[in-house]
């Protein structure tokens, strides 16, 4: 877990990391959306466990959290659910039904504390609405992203995520082509079907996130990216059709990941 820092003046990220030796790391981030109804998106991972709640507690009193949108039911988007709705007695579980199904299968999910989002659905948390929007990749047929629309500021799910050299706190601070490659690299990753896609239809489906217009992308797999990054960000995604797909790590080159992860001894 690392240390939570303001992604917007509304808006905390709870970031954490994944290391890939030789590579980089895939960040992982939570959010906290501090809505008149605070909402927490995602959870972080399980490893984190009561360092994500003490995280989410240095920026929002748990108890006062009441909507946790979960954006798809991925190990790495749901870590500290089970707590949280322990922690957090008035908060509603705000997700795609069927994830909500699916998770029964390893939680007990408080079906009455359940509300079914889909794409197009608006939530109204107070002073704002969040809209529901598709994410233009994913790898969870479940993934539901919003746009805040008092901000504009778009919770983008996997989309947009990228492989970085080092953690850091803004998108801006990746040198450009490292960010593009490692972009590239991520959606090609993490959505293999982008080999298989029409590329028109494709287009389309990336013009429908510029009609947009999001002022912030808030991706779970990207140090916040405030601003107007947006039309690289669209490149990058448009070339993935045709970027090379790499195979999994064979069992030798998993051992070398594997010994790059170890301590140094001594
Ligand atoms: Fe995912
Ligand atoms: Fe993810």
């Amino acid at each position: 877990m690392d240390a939570p820092y303001a992604a917007t003046p509304d808006v905390h990220v709870l970031p954490s990391h994944l290391p890939l030796p030789g590579i980089g790391v895939v960040p992982i981030n939570a959010y906290v959306l501090h809505a008149e109804e605070p909402v927490v998106v995602d959870t972080g991972v399980g490893l984190d466990g009561e360092t994500f709640i003490d995280a989410l507690s240095s920026v929002l009193d748990p108890a006062t959290i009441r909507w946790v949108w979960l954006t798809h039911d991925d190990a790495d988007h749901t870590g500290a659910i089970e707590r949280l709705f322990e922690l957090a007695p008035d908060a509603r579980l705000v997700c795609h039904g069927l994830a909500a199904l699916r998770m029964s299968s390893w939680w007990g999910v408080p079906m009455d504390r359940v509300h079914a989002i889909r794409v197009g659905d608006r939530l109204a948390v107070g002073d704002r609405t969040l809209l529901a929007v598709a994410p233009p990749l994913y790898d969870n047929p479940m993934s539901t992203g919003f746009i805040d629309e008092a901000t504009g500021v778009l919770f983008s799910v996997d989309s947009f995520g990228a492989i970085i050299p080092e953690p850091t706190t803004d998108a801006a601070e990746v040198p450009a082509e490292a960010l593009a490659g490692g972009m590239a690299s991520w959606a090609a990753l993490d959505s293999p079907w982008t080999e298989l896609v029409d590329r028109d239809r494709f287009g389309r489906v990336l013009d429908r996130v510029r009609q947009l217009q999001p002022t912030s992308i808030l991706s779970s797999h990207l140090p916040a990216a405030r601003g107007t990054s947006l039309e690289s960000f669209l490149g990058v995604l448009a070339s993935v059709p045709d970027v090379e797909h790499a195979p999994a790590p064979s069992a030798e080159e998993f051992q070398q990941m594997l010994a790059a992860m170890a301590p140094a001894p001594g």
